[in-house]
Parts: structure tokens; C-alpha cells; sequence
């Protein structure tokens, strides 16, 4: 296993103390048309700002939402990861991406929606707004990208620092395997589908799986998950994390570790946990969901973000 350097990076130049401002250049929906779940590609132009070009894939952006809470206090900082490539989006360092989800639930009968996410979704171009950053200082591609492959596991939005990464490997000839895992309840809910599957048509060495968890059930009744792939697509999966220099990285809803963890201890794959403690049971198959949620951890190989 060759060592793992990451990049060293610059954290908050601009804090919320101290934000800077940024131009919307573009904001389109980038799931199919037709989807109920709103999500949007957004590029903000940070030129002439201290941040330009210092965002490396996998780090967030900070946003200052205008006006107050309910209870009068400035609305606080929300975190976006960082859709773009390190060159910024395009290549062009000013330019940097997120990637957007409406917001919106209902709570005892009462609709709420997310204030941060529908202030950016209704933002257009040209218009401002308040962000800080770069944060986030070991989700990040190591400097020494050659010496891995690569598994990206995503649920929803949780897509966007691995576009940037991919773009960032792809882009600079990378000879490796690439496989990337994403997970969203309906077709029409898949995020950048042009773009990946465009991938999966040039790279034979990128391995592009899509885990649809609302639209049919797995032969034992249960849903296509993330997870799940790891043993539905067994054969394109187990080879890649069989080798010894392959990096896992998870990004998306809470949870969604849990059971990545599980199942590749199941096959076997110890190397990207780190047990804390010791369950009861040599045989994976066996630990309750207690022990798997509060003993399976990230090793070193595994980048893990989930909120
Ligand atoms: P479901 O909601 O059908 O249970 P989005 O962010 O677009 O809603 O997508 C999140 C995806 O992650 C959905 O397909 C959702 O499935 C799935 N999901 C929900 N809980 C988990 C979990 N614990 N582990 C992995 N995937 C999950």
C-alpha cells in the first residue's frame, strides 16, 4: 500500500466573520426535468476574491443565507461541497460548483422549506452572494492520485465532490480503476446522468453503478442500496477493492456508512475499518446492528463525509 499524501490546503481565507462575495454564473437542474427532487448545478465566479483557486476537490464552500431566524439572529453558515475539479469548473480557477438540493419536508402538518438551499436554488446569474471557505481538510484526493483506485459510494447530492474528482483524474490520463456507486430513490432522480454515462462510454476503467432504491426490491425483498451493490455487483466491485491500493470514499446521508462497512467486512475486506472494540462474534454475519453502527470505523483508506 504506497502512503497516501494529501495536498495541503488553505482553510478559511474568508470566514463567516468575514466572508467575501461571489457572482452566480450558472444554476440549472441537473437531475431529469421531470424529477419532484429539485437539485441544481450552481458556478459561482469568486475572481478578484483571495479564493480563487484555492479550492481542492472535496472541500466545501460556505454560504451566508440573508436575513434571520425566528428568533432575530443572522441565519448561519451552510457548507457545500465543492462539485468542481481543483482546477475550478471548466479549468477556469475563478469558477467554482456545488451542487444544490432543494430542501423541503413537512413536520405535523406544517410545509417547511430549507432556507439556505431555496436562497441559492432562486438565485441567477449575475446575482451575489455572501461566501466563505475553502473548508475541510482530509476529504480530499491524495497528491499522489496515480498510486490508487478508486471505489466513490454516493447517496443523492452526496455525488458532488466525486463529479470533481472524477473530472480531476479523468482529466489528467488517469490509468486506474474508477468505480463509483450512487444511490437515489428514482431514475429520474440521478444526478449529472449525461456526464457519467459519457464517462462510462469513453473509460473502460470507469465503472459507473446506479442503486435505484424506490422502483423494484432485491430477490430477499430488501432495497437496492449503496451497500447493496457491494454485493449485487460483486464482479465488477470485488476486484477493485481486492487490490491493495485501493481508496474507498462515502459521501452523502447518515447512515449510509453503517452499512458500507458492514458489508464489506462481510466480504472480507477489513482493511478499510478499523474495529473499536470487539464484537461478541468473530463471523460478521452475526454482529447486530448496534456493534456494526458504534465498532466500524474508517481506516486510513477509507474518506468518509455523511450529515
Ligand atoms: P430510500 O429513501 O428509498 O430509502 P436522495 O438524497 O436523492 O433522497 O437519495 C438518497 C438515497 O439513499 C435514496 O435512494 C435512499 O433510499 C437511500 N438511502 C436511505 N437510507 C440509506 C442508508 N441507510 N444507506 C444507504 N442508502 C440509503
Amino acid at each position: 500500500m504506497p502512503e497516501i499524501i494529501l495536498p495541503e490546503v488553505e482553510l478559511n481565507i474568508h470566514s463567516p466573520k468575514n466572508p467575501t462575495e461571489a457572482t452566480v454564473v450558472e444554476n440549472y437542474i441537473c437531475t431529469a426535468e421531470n424529477s419532484p427532487n429539485i437539485v441544481r448545478h450552481m458556478t459561482f465566479d469568486i475572481s478578484g476574491t483571495e479564493l480563487e483557486g484555492k479550492f481542492k476537490v472535496g472541500q466545501s464552500i460556505g454560504v451566508l443565507p440573508p436575513g434571520e431566524t425566528e428568533k432575530g439572529r443572522p441565519h448561519k453558515l451552510r457548507l457545500y461541497s465543492v462539485s468542481s475539479p481543483s482546477k475550478g469548473e471548466g479549468g477556469e480557477k475563478h469558477l467554482v460548483s456545488t451542487t444544490v438540493k432543494r430542501a423541503n419536508e413537512e413536520v405535523d402538518g406544517t410545509f417547511y422549506l430549507g432556507v439556505c438551499s431555496n436562497y441559492l436554488c432562486n438565485l441567477k446569474p449575475g446575482d451575489k452572494l455572501k461566501v466563505t471557505g475553502p473548508s475541510g481538510r482530509r476529504y480530499l484526493l491524495p497528491e499522489n492520485i496515480d498510486d490508487f483506485n478508486y471505489v466513490f459510494f454516493a447517496t443523492g447530492t452526496g455525488i458532488a465532490p466525486f463529479r470533481g474528482m472524477i473530472i480531476e483524474l479523468f482529466e489528467s490520463g488517469f490509468k486506474g480503476e474508477v468505480a463509483l456507486v450512487f444511490g437515489c430513490p428514482y431514475r429520474t432522480d440521478v444526478l449529472y446522468p449525461k456526464f457519467f454515462n459519457e464517462m462510462a462510454e469513453k473509460h473502460d476503467n470507469f465503472h459507473y453503478i446506479k442503486m435505484i432504491s424506490r422502483e423494484d426490491r432485491r430477490a430477499d425483498g430488501s432495497k437496492y442500496y449503496v451497500q447493496t451493490a457491494i454485493d449485487d455487483h460483486e464482479e465488477i466491485l470485488s476486484p477493485i477493492l481486492g487490490k491493495e491500493n485501493t481508496l474507498i470514499y462515502l459521501c452523502g446521508m447518515k447512515g449510509m456508512e453503517s452499512g458500507i462497512y458492514h458489508n464489506l467486512a462481510k466480504k472480507g475486506f477489513m482493511d478499510y475499518l478499523r474495529l473499536k472494540g470487539q464484537p461478541e462474534s468473530e463471523d460478521p454475519n452475526d454482529w447486530s446492528w448496534e456493534e456494526v453502527k458504534t465498532m466500524l470505523k474508517p481506516s486510513a483508506r477509507t474518506f468518509e463525509e455523511v450529515y
